[in-house]
Protein backbone atom coordinates (compact mmCIF):
# COMPACT_ATOMS: atom_id res chain seq x y z
CA UNK A 1 0.00 0.00 0.00
CA UNK A 2 1.64 3.34 -0.91
CA UNK A 3 0.74 6.33 1.32
CA UNK A 4 -1.82 9.49 -0.72
CA UNK A 5 0.32 11.72 1.88
CA UNK A 6 1.72 14.49 -0.64
CA UNK A 7 5.57 13.87 -0.40
CA UNK A 8 6.27 17.83 0.05
CA UNK A 9 6.25 19.23 -3.69
CA UNK A 10 8.29 22.17 -2.79
CA UNK A 11 11.21 19.82 -1.71
CA UNK A 12 10.46 17.64 -4.86
CA UNK A 13 11.02 20.43 -6.80
CA UNK A 14 14.10 21.84 -5.23
CA UNK A 15 15.78 18.80 -7.00
CA UNK A 16 14.22 18.44 -10.00
CA UNK A 17 14.49 22.06 -11.09
CA UNK A 18 16.77 24.86 -9.70
CA UNK A 19 18.28 22.59 -7.33
CA UNK A 20 20.31 20.09 -9.20
CA UNK A 21 24.24 20.54 -8.72
CA UNK A 22 26.38 21.84 -11.24
CA UNK A 23 28.95 19.14 -12.73
CA UNK A 24 32.26 18.78 -10.75
CA UNK A 25 35.28 20.90 -12.79
CA UNK A 26 37.58 18.25 -14.13
CA UNK A 27 41.60 19.25 -12.74
CA UNK A 28 44.81 18.82 -14.39
CA UNK A 29 46.87 15.42 -13.74
CA UNK A 30 49.35 18.21 -11.76
CA UNK A 31 46.59 19.72 -9.77
CA UNK A 32 45.38 16.08 -8.91
CA UNK A 33 48.91 15.26 -7.59
CA UNK A 34 49.21 18.33 -5.55
CA UNK A 35 45.61 18.15 -3.80
CA UNK A 36 46.12 14.06 -3.21
CA UNK A 37 49.64 14.98 -1.15
CA UNK A 38 48.12 18.04 0.61
CA UNK A 39 45.21 16.09 1.78
CA UNK A 40 47.57 13.07 2.82
CA UNK A 41 49.04 15.67 5.02
CA UNK A 42 46.09 17.33 6.50
CA UNK A 43 44.85 13.77 7.24
CA UNK A 44 47.85 13.29 9.22
CA UNK A 45 48.00 17.26 10.78
CA UNK A 46 44.57 16.95 11.78
CA UNK A 47 44.52 13.61 13.22
CA UNK A 48 41.39 12.64 10.75
CA UNK A 49 40.42 9.54 9.10
CA UNK A 50 38.34 9.58 5.83
CA UNK A 51 34.87 7.85 5.40
CA UNK A 52 33.78 7.32 1.63
CA UNK A 53 30.90 5.72 0.23
CA UNK A 54 31.47 3.78 -3.20
CA UNK A 55 29.63 6.42 -5.08
CA UNK A 56 32.20 9.24 -4.91
CA UNK A 57 34.78 9.97 -7.05
CA UNK A 58 37.32 7.07 -7.44
CA UNK A 59 39.84 9.77 -6.57
CA UNK A 60 38.44 9.99 -3.40
CA UNK A 61 37.95 5.75 -2.85
CA UNK A 62 41.40 5.46 -3.17
CA UNK A 63 42.94 8.16 -0.80
CA UNK A 64 40.36 7.05 1.52
CA UNK A 65 42.07 3.20 1.14
CA UNK A 66 45.71 4.12 0.80
CA UNK A 67 44.84 6.51 4.33
CA UNK A 68 43.55 3.59 6.75
CA UNK A 69 40.39 4.86 6.62
CA UNK A 70 37.30 2.96 4.80
CA UNK A 71 35.54 2.95 1.37
CA UNK A 72 32.11 1.13 2.22
CA UNK A 73 28.09 1.16 2.09
CA UNK A 74 26.51 3.47 4.46
CA UNK A 75 26.21 0.83 7.20
CA UNK A 76 29.39 0.36 7.24
CA UNK A 77 30.77 3.76 6.94
CA UNK A 78 28.77 4.52 10.37
CA UNK A 79 30.38 1.59 12.42
CA UNK A 80 33.58 2.50 11.15
CA UNK A 81 33.41 6.54 11.68
CA UNK A 82 31.94 5.26 15.64
CA UNK A 83 34.39 2.45 16.30
CA UNK A 84 37.58 4.01 14.96
CA UNK A 85 40.17 6.08 17.60
CA UNK A 86 40.19 9.27 15.51
CA UNK A 87 38.93 12.60 16.73
CA UNK A 88 37.35 13.44 13.47
CA UNK A 89 35.90 11.85 11.03
CA UNK A 90 35.98 13.23 7.65
CA UNK A 91 32.99 11.66 5.15
CA UNK A 92 32.81 12.33 1.58
CA UNK A 93 29.11 11.15 0.83
CA UNK A 94 25.80 13.24 1.39
CA UNK A 95 24.62 14.51 4.02
CA UNK A 96 22.89 12.39 5.69
CA UNK A 97 26.10 10.26 6.24
CA UNK A 98 27.44 12.66 8.25
CA UNK A 99 24.81 13.31 9.91
CA UNK A 100 24.72 9.96 11.06
CA UNK A 101 28.34 9.68 11.65
CA UNK A 102 27.86 12.30 13.93
CA UNK A 103 25.28 11.16 15.62
CA UNK A 104 26.40 7.61 16.36
CA UNK A 105 30.04 9.65 17.62
CA UNK A 106 28.93 13.12 19.05
CA UNK A 107 32.11 13.64 20.84
CA UNK A 108 33.95 13.71 17.77
CA UNK A 109 34.22 16.21 14.84
CA UNK A 110 32.67 15.48 11.89
CA UNK A 111 33.55 17.50 8.49
CA UNK A 112 32.63 17.07 4.99
CA UNK A 113 33.81 18.32 1.82
CA UNK A 114 30.55 19.90 1.42
CA UNK A 115 27.16 20.46 3.13
CA UNK A 116 25.44 20.98 0.08
CA UNK A 117 25.56 17.05 -0.99
CA UNK A 118 21.67 16.00 -0.52
CA UNK A 119 20.10 12.97 -1.57
CA UNK A 120 16.36 12.66 -3.25
CA UNK A 121 15.16 10.39 -0.47
CA UNK A 122 15.96 13.06 2.46
CA UNK A 123 14.63 15.77 0.32
CA UNK A 124 11.44 13.98 -0.33
CA UNK A 125 10.31 13.15 3.46
CA UNK A 126 10.58 17.06 4.94
CA UNK A 127 10.08 16.09 9.25
CA UNK A 128 7.13 19.02 8.90
CA UNK A 129 4.95 16.67 6.70
CA UNK A 130 6.64 13.27 8.33
CA UNK A 131 5.26 13.72 11.88
CA UNK A 132 1.59 14.28 11.20
CA UNK A 133 1.62 11.14 8.73
CA UNK A 134 3.41 8.94 11.47
CA UNK A 135 0.80 11.07 14.24
CA UNK A 136 -2.05 9.85 11.55
CA UNK A 137 -1.42 6.56 12.05
CA UNK A 138 -0.33 5.76 15.95
CA UNK A 139 -0.65 1.77 15.39
CA UNK A 140 1.78 1.74 13.14
CA UNK A 141 5.68 1.25 14.30
CA UNK A 142 7.65 3.58 12.04
CA UNK A 143 10.83 2.53 9.94
CA UNK A 144 12.81 4.48 8.16
CA UNK A 145 15.97 4.43 5.43
CA UNK A 146 19.07 5.55 6.86
CA UNK A 147 18.62 8.14 4.09
CA UNK A 148 16.70 10.31 6.13
CA UNK A 149 17.42 13.36 8.23
CA UNK A 150 18.31 13.61 11.99
CA UNK A 151 15.12 14.90 12.52
CA UNK A 152 12.99 12.08 10.58
CA UNK A 153 15.28 9.11 12.21
CA UNK A 154 14.39 10.86 15.44
CA UNK A 155 10.42 10.56 15.18
CA UNK A 156 11.11 6.60 13.74
CA UNK A 157 11.36 3.60 15.64
CA UNK A 158 13.72 1.85 13.68
CA UNK A 159 16.24 3.43 10.78
CA UNK A 160 17.64 0.16 8.55
CA UNK A 161 19.95 0.52 5.64
CA UNK A 162 19.55 -1.33 2.48
CA UNK A 163 21.79 -4.22 3.81
CA UNK A 164 19.51 -5.31 6.27
CA UNK A 165 16.33 -3.79 5.67
CA UNK A 166 14.93 -7.12 4.65
CA UNK A 167 15.87 -8.79 8.24
CA UNK A 168 14.87 -6.19 10.54
CA UNK A 169 11.05 -5.79 9.13
CA UNK A 170 11.31 -9.71 8.77
CA UNK A 171 12.16 -9.19 12.54
CA UNK A 172 9.26 -6.99 13.22
CA UNK A 173 6.27 -8.41 10.83
CA UNK A 174 7.34 -12.00 12.94
CA UNK A 175 6.60 -9.37 16.06
CA UNK A 176 3.02 -8.43 15.05
CA UNK A 177 4.16 -5.12 14.01
CA UNK A 178 2.62 -3.20 11.50
CA UNK A 179 4.38 -0.43 9.63
CA UNK A 180 5.30 2.94 8.49
CA UNK A 181 7.90 2.99 5.99
CA UNK A 182 9.89 5.96 4.45
CA UNK A 183 10.98 6.95 2.06
CA UNK A 184 12.02 5.05 -0.68
CA UNK A 185 8.53 3.46 -2.16
CA UNK A 186 10.56 1.03 -4.47
CA UNK A 187 12.85 -0.53 -1.60
CA UNK A 188 9.58 -0.43 0.47
CA UNK A 189 7.90 -2.25 -2.51
CA UNK A 190 10.87 -4.77 -2.35
CA UNK A 191 11.21 -5.40 1.29
CA UNK A 192 6.84 -5.86 1.28
CA UNK A 193 7.37 -8.38 -1.02
CA UNK A 194 10.20 -10.48 0.67
CA UNK A 195 8.28 -10.31 3.67
CA UNK A 196 4.67 -9.94 3.18
CA UNK A 197 5.02 -7.44 5.94
CA UNK A 198 2.07 -5.06 6.18
CA UNK A 199 3.46 -1.32 5.31
CA UNK A 200 2.65 1.95 4.39
CA UNK A 201 5.17 3.39 2.37
CA UNK A 202 6.06 6.90 1.92
CA UNK A 203 6.51 7.75 -1.83
CA UNK A 204 9.96 8.89 -2.35
CA UNK A 205 12.21 7.88 -5.11
CA UNK A 206 16.46 7.75 -5.61
CA UNK A 207 16.89 9.71 -8.77
CA UNK A 208 19.61 7.39 -9.72
CA UNK A 209 18.19 3.91 -9.34
CA UNK A 210 14.13 5.01 -10.49
CA UNK A 211 15.76 5.96 -13.96
CA UNK A 212 16.89 2.08 -14.71
CA UNK A 213 14.58 0.66 -17.43
CA UNK A 214 13.48 -3.00 -17.75
CA UNK A 215 12.88 -3.26 -21.25
CA UNK A 216 16.74 -1.72 -22.24
CA UNK A 217 17.97 -3.83 -19.29
CA UNK A 218 15.97 -6.77 -21.21
CA UNK A 219 17.69 -6.18 -24.64
CA UNK A 220 20.98 -5.88 -23.12
CA UNK A 221 20.73 -9.37 -21.45
CA UNK A 222 20.19 -10.63 -24.83
CA UNK A 223 23.36 -9.02 -26.05
CA UNK A 224 25.33 -10.77 -23.55
CA UNK A 225 22.90 -13.91 -22.97
CA UNK A 226 25.60 -15.15 -20.11
CA UNK A 227 26.01 -12.03 -18.32
CA UNK A 228 24.33 -12.20 -14.47
CA UNK A 229 22.26 -8.65 -13.46
CA UNK A 230 23.45 -6.77 -10.30
CA UNK A 231 20.34 -4.52 -8.96
CA UNK A 232 20.37 -2.26 -6.03
CA UNK A 233 17.15 -2.26 -4.04
CA UNK A 234 16.35 1.31 -4.59
CA UNK A 235 15.45 0.84 -8.67
CA UNK A 236 12.19 0.27 -9.63
CA UNK A 237 10.43 -3.38 -9.34
CA UNK A 238 10.83 -4.39 -12.76
CA UNK A 239 14.23 -3.63 -12.88
CA UNK A 240 14.44 -6.18 -9.67
CA UNK A 241 12.49 -8.59 -10.94
CA UNK A 242 15.37 -9.16 -13.57
CA UNK A 243 18.26 -9.82 -10.85
CA UNK A 244 20.11 -12.11 -10.29
CA UNK A 245 21.38 -10.64 -6.91
CA UNK A 246 19.67 -7.71 -5.21
CA UNK A 247 21.83 -5.85 -2.24
CA UNK A 248 23.28 -2.84 -0.82
CA UNK A 249 26.37 -1.66 -2.55
CA UNK A 250 28.99 -4.04 -0.26
CA UNK A 251 26.45 -6.92 -0.73
CA UNK A 252 26.59 -6.48 -4.55
CA UNK A 253 29.94 -6.31 -4.48
CA UNK A 254 30.19 -9.65 -2.84
CA UNK A 255 27.78 -10.99 -5.00
CA UNK A 256 29.91 -10.27 -8.10
CA UNK A 257 32.79 -11.90 -6.23
CA UNK A 258 30.89 -14.99 -5.58
CA UNK A 259 28.52 -15.20 -8.62
CA UNK A 260 30.04 -18.06 -11.21
CA UNK A 261 28.94 -15.40 -14.42
CA UNK A 262 32.58 -13.52 -15.96
CA UNK A 263 29.88 -10.81 -17.19
CA UNK A 264 28.08 -8.29 -14.96
CA UNK A 265 25.62 -5.60 -15.77
CA UNK A 266 25.06 -3.59 -13.01
CA UNK A 267 22.20 -1.73 -12.01
CA UNK A 268 23.49 0.85 -9.28
CA UNK A 269 25.40 4.27 -9.21
CA UNK A 270 28.35 3.58 -11.45
CA UNK A 271 30.89 5.17 -8.98
CA UNK A 272 30.72 1.62 -7.41
CA UNK A 273 32.44 0.09 -10.81
CA UNK A 274 35.92 1.23 -8.89
CA UNK A 275 35.69 -0.79 -6.25
CA UNK A 276 33.82 -3.47 -7.71
CA UNK A 277 36.54 -4.20 -10.42
CA UNK A 278 39.51 -4.39 -7.73
CA UNK A 279 37.28 -7.16 -6.21
CA UNK A 280 36.91 -9.01 -9.63
CA UNK A 281 39.69 -7.70 -11.24
CA UNK A 282 38.95 -10.27 -14.59
CA UNK A 283 35.21 -9.87 -14.87
CA UNK A 284 33.28 -7.04 -17.32
CA UNK A 285 31.28 -4.92 -15.76
CA UNK A 286 28.88 -3.35 -17.80
CA UNK A 287 26.62 -0.45 -16.55
CA UNK A 288 22.24 -1.05 -16.66
CA UNK A 289 21.06 0.80 -18.92
CA UNK A 290 18.88 4.14 -17.61
CA UNK A 291 17.92 5.95 -21.37
CA UNK A 292 15.49 3.25 -22.45
CA UNK A 293 13.92 3.63 -26.29
CA UNK A 294 13.81 7.43 -27.15
CA UNK A 295 13.86 8.51 -23.44
CA UNK A 296 16.83 9.97 -21.47
CA UNK A 297 18.11 10.14 -18.38
CA UNK A 298 18.87 12.73 -16.06
CA UNK A 299 21.25 11.22 -13.32
CA UNK A 300 22.60 9.07 -16.03
CA UNK A 301 23.71 6.35 -13.13
CA UNK A 302 25.45 8.81 -11.40
CA UNK A 303 24.34 10.45 -8.35
CA UNK A 304 24.97 14.79 -8.76
CA UNK A 305 25.30 14.97 -4.77
CA UNK A 306 27.75 12.33 -4.84
CA UNK A 307 29.20 14.22 -7.43
CA UNK A 308 29.96 17.23 -5.03
CA UNK A 309 32.31 15.46 -3.16
CA UNK A 310 35.83 16.68 -5.33
CA UNK A 311 39.50 16.36 -4.34
CA UNK A 312 39.69 20.71 -3.51
CA UNK A 313 36.30 20.72 -1.25
CA UNK A 314 37.99 18.18 0.86
CA UNK A 315 41.61 19.43 0.91
CA UNK A 316 39.72 22.83 1.69
CA UNK A 317 37.49 21.17 4.71
CA UNK A 318 40.48 20.06 6.18
CA UNK A 319 42.52 22.65 5.82
CA UNK A 320 39.89 25.33 7.44
CA UNK A 321 37.83 22.81 9.74
CA UNK A 322 34.99 24.12 7.50
CA UNK A 323 31.73 22.14 7.18
CA UNK A 324 31.41 20.72 10.45
CA UNK A 325 28.40 18.30 11.43
CA UNK A 326 26.62 20.06 13.88
CA UNK A 327 23.45 18.73 15.38
CA UNK A 328 21.06 19.38 18.30
CA UNK A 329 21.74 17.55 21.47
CA UNK A 330 18.51 16.69 22.35
CA UNK A 331 17.51 15.46 18.58
CA UNK A 332 20.90 13.81 18.55
CA UNK A 333 19.79 11.57 21.28
CA UNK A 334 16.52 10.80 20.05
CA UNK A 335 17.95 9.62 16.85
CA UNK A 336 20.75 7.68 18.36
CA UNK A 337 17.90 5.34 19.85
CA UNK A 338 16.35 3.68 16.48
CA UNK A 339 19.89 3.96 14.44
CA UNK A 340 21.24 1.69 17.95
CA UNK A 341 18.55 -0.66 17.48
CA UNK A 342 20.01 -1.34 13.95
CA UNK A 343 23.24 -1.70 15.34
CA UNK A 344 22.35 -3.99 17.89
CA UNK A 345 20.15 -6.27 15.79
CA UNK A 346 23.40 -6.45 13.46
CA UNK A 347 25.15 -7.68 16.10
CA UNK A 348 22.69 -9.94 17.39
CA UNK A 349 22.17 -11.55 14.21
P1 LIG B 1 24.03 1.65 0.53
O1 LIG B 1 23.53 1.53 1.91
O2 LIG B 1 23.78 0.43 -0.31
O3 LIG B 1 25.46 2.07 0.50
O4 LIG B 1 23.17 2.77 -0.22
C1 LIG B 1 23.25 4.12 0.09
C2 LIG B 1 22.70 4.91 -1.01
O5 LIG B 1 22.57 6.10 -0.91
C3 LIG B 1 22.31 4.19 -2.21
O6 LIG B 1 21.82 5.04 -3.15
FE1 LIG C 1 20.33 9.50 -2.43
FE2 LIG C 1 20.12 8.10 -4.64
FE3 LIG C 1 22.19 9.74 -4.32
FE4 LIG C 1 21.98 7.44 -2.88
S1 LIG C 1 22.27 7.62 -5.08
S2 LIG C 1 22.55 9.47 -2.12
S3 LIG C 1 19.78 7.34 -2.59
S4 LIG C 1 20.04 10.35 -4.48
Amino acid sequence: MISDFPTSPSALARYVDGYWPAAPVLLKESERLVLRERIRALLVREKAVLVAHYYVDPEIQSLAQETHGCVADSLEMARFGRDHGANTLIVAGVRFMGETAKILSPGKRVLMPTLQAECSLDLSCPIDAFAPFCDAHPDRTVVVYANTSAAVKARADWVVTSSIAVPVVDYLDGEGHKLIWAPDRFLGDYVQRQTGADMLLWGGACVVHEEFKSQALRDLKQLHPDAAVLVHPESPADVIALADAVGSTAQLIRAAQTLAQMTLIVATDQGIFYKMQQAVPNKTLIAAPTGGQGATCRSCASCPWMGMNSLVKLAQCLEQGCNEIILDGDLSTRAMKPLQRMLDFTRAS
